[in-house]
C-alpha cells in the first residue's frame, strides 16, 4: 500500500537481484520501516532482509516530539522553542516542565511544580549512610550512578510505571534528589560533611549551597553564578536520542523502575565520548599547558596518533553547536565574577586554529557543548571529577521525558536489536585433554 503526496507515490521500489523479484515499500516521514524489508527473501526458509547499522548511524528508533536538532544548520529546540531563547528568558525548572509536559507552564503550574520539586529534595537518612560506605576517594560520578540506582530500593512502588500519579511522583523525586546526591558525592570525595538541602533557595542556588556551604548558617548565593549554572542546566536538559537517552529508553523498555533506568543512563553519560568529554577537555587543556604548544598539539591530533581534540566534533552537529555559542558568551559573565580561567587562552587558540584548518573544516568539526562548559565549571570552583555529574543533574529531566514518551508510545516494545552472526558453525565439544 502506498500513499500519494502531490501526485507522487510515497514509496520505494526495490528489485532483489538474487531472485529478480520486485517489492514496494511505503515511505513515511522520509523513512522506511526496516520490518517492511523482511518480506524480501530468497526462499521460504530465509529470515528476510535486515538492515545493518552499527552505532545507529541512520536508524530512527522512535518517534519523538520532545527535542528537535538540525545538525547541519546548528539548530536545537525543546518542544519547538529555540535553545538560545530558552537560555535567555527561562529557568531550568520551567524548561523541565516544558520538556515533560510539552507546554510552557502558567505561573500557577510553575509554582506548583517548583513546590513539589522543592519538597522532595531531602533523601532518606540511609542514603547518607550508603554514600558514606564508598571509599574516601570515590569518583563522584560512580557514587551518583550507584546511589540513584539504589533509590529504587527506597521506593518499591516506582515499579508501577503505568500508573500516571506514581510515575509523576518518581519524576519529581528524581529531579529533586539528583542535586542532593550529586553534591553529597562531591562532599564525600573531599571529606566534607554532607549539607542538607536549603528549601528557601532555588534549584541551582540550593545545589551551590549543598556543594559549598561551610560553617555559615545559610549559604549566600552569588546571583550571577546561580543564573549561569541555571543556564548551563537549561542547555544540558535534553539532546534527543543521544547515547544516554538511548540507554534510558533501552533499559526502560524492559519496564524496570525509573531509578534503575536513570542509573543506566547516567552510566552511559559517564563515558569520555559523551558526558565525560568536558572532563577530558580540561585534562587536555592542562596537558597542552601553554598557548605556544597549541600548534604541536593540533599536529599530533591530525597525525593519526589517536588523540582527539576533545570538545570538538559531534555525531549530529556539522556546524557550531548552538549550546557552545551560548556557553562561550556566558563564560565572559562568569569570569567577571570569578576572574578569568587561565586555560581560556589555550581554548580560544585551539578553536581559532581548528576553525581554519583543513582537517577540521573538511570533517565539519566544530566546538561542541563541552568545549567551554568545563572552563566555566572550573572557574566556579567545581573540581574536574564533578563535570559529568554537573551534566547528569540537568539531563535527568531529558531522560525522564524520553522515558515517559517511550512508555506511552504504543509502537514501542522491549528494545532488542538483531545481529549478523559471524561466529563458528555447530561443532563438537572437545575434551580438556584434547585441546
Ligand atoms: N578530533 C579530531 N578528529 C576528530 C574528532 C576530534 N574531536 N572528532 C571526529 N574526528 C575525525 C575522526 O577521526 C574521523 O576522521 P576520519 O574520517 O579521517 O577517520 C572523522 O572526524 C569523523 O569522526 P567519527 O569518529 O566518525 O565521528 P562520530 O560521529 O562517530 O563521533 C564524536 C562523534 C563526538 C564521538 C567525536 O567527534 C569525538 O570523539 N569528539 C571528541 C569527544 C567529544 O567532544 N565528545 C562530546 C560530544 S558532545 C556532548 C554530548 O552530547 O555527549
Amino acid at each position: 500500500m502506498s500513499t500519494e503526496t502531490e501526485g507522487k507515490k510515497q514509496s520505494l521500489s526495490i528489485t532483489d537481484n538474487r531472485t529478480g523479484k520486485s517489492y514496494e515499500v511505503p515511505i513515511a516521514d522520509g523513512t522506511i520501516r526496516s520490518t517492511d524489508l523482511r518480506k524480501i527473501r530468497v526462499d521460504a526458509d530465509d529470515f528476510g532482509l535486515m538492515t545493518y547499522d552499527p552505532a545507529f548511524m541512520n536508524t530512527a528508533a522512535c518517534r519523538s516530539a520532545i527535542t528537535y536538532i538540525d545538525g547541519d544548520k546548528g539548530i536545537l529546540r525543546y518542544r519547538g522553542y529555540d535553545i538560545a531563547e530558552l537560555a535567555e528568558k527561562s529557568t531550568y525548572l520551567e524548561v523541565a516542565y516544558l520538556l515533560l509536559s510539552g507546554e510552557l507552564p502558567t505561573q500557577t503550574q510553575l509554582d506548583e511544580f517548583t513546590r513539589s520539586v522543592t519538597l522532595h529534595t531531602f533523601v532518606h537518612e540511609n542514603v547518607k549512610e550508603l554514600m558514606d560506605g564508598f571509599r574516601y576517594d570515590a569518583h563522584p560520578m560512580g557514587m551518583l550512578i550507584a546511589t540513584v540506582g539504589a533509590l529504587s530500593t527506597f521506593y518499591p512502588e516506582a515499579k508501577n510505571i503505568f500508573d500516571q500519579p506514581t510515575r509523576h511522583l518518581q519524576i519529581v523525586r528524581l529531579l529533586a534528589k539528583m542535586p542532593t546526591i550529586a553534591a553529597w558525592s562531591y562532599r564525600h570525595s573531599v571529606g566534607l560533611r554532607y549539607i542538607y538541602p536549603d528549601n528557601d533557595l532555588a534549584y541551582a542556588g540550593n545545589f551551590l549551597s549543598m556543594m559549598k556551604r561551610m560553617a555559615e548558617l545559610s549559604y549566600k548565593v552569588n546571583p550571577i553564578l546561580e543564573r549561569a549554572l541555571d543556564i548551563l542546566f537549561i542547555l544540558h536538559a535534553d539532546h534527543e536520542q543521544n547515547c544516554s537517552a538511548s540507554a534510558m529508553r533501552g533499559v526502560g523498555s524492559s519496564q524496570v523502575d525509573p531509578y534503575s533506568a536513570v542509573a543506566a543512563a547516567a552510566a552511559a553519560l559517564y563515558g569520555p565520548l559523551h558526558g565525560g568529554a568536558n572532563e577530558a577537555v580540561l585534562r587536555m587543556l592542562h596537558q597542552i599547558g601553554n598557548v605556544a604548544n597549541v600548534p604541536a598539539f593540533i599536529k599530533e591530533v591530525k597525525g593519526g596518533s589517536g588523540s582527539r581534540l576533545m570538545g570538538f566534533g559531534h555525531r549530529v552537529y556539522k556546524n557550531y553547536d548552538p549550546r557552545a555559542k551560548v556557553i562561550k558568551k556566558l563564560a565572559d559573565e562568569v569570569f567577571e565574577v570569578t576572574g578569568k580561567n587561565p586555560l581560556l587562552d589555550i581554548a580560544l587558540e585551539l578553536e581559532r586554529i581548528a576553525l581554519q584548518d583543513e582537517y577540521f573544516v573538511s570533517r565539519k568539526l566544530y566546538p561542541n557543548v563541552d568545549f567551554y562548559s568545563g572552563l566555566i565549571y572550573q572557574a566556579m570552583g567545581f573540581p574536574v571529577d564533578m563535570f559529568p555529574v554537573l551534566f547528569a543533574i540537568p539531563r535527568t529531566v531529558g531522560w525522564l521525558a524520553q522515558w515517559e514518551e517511550m512508555l506511552l508510545d504504543s509502537e514501542q516494545k522491549i528494545a532488542r536489536p538483531r545481529q549478523i552472526y559471524t561466529g563458528k558453525d555447530l561443532r563438537s565439544f572437545v575434551p580438556m585433554d584434547k585441546r
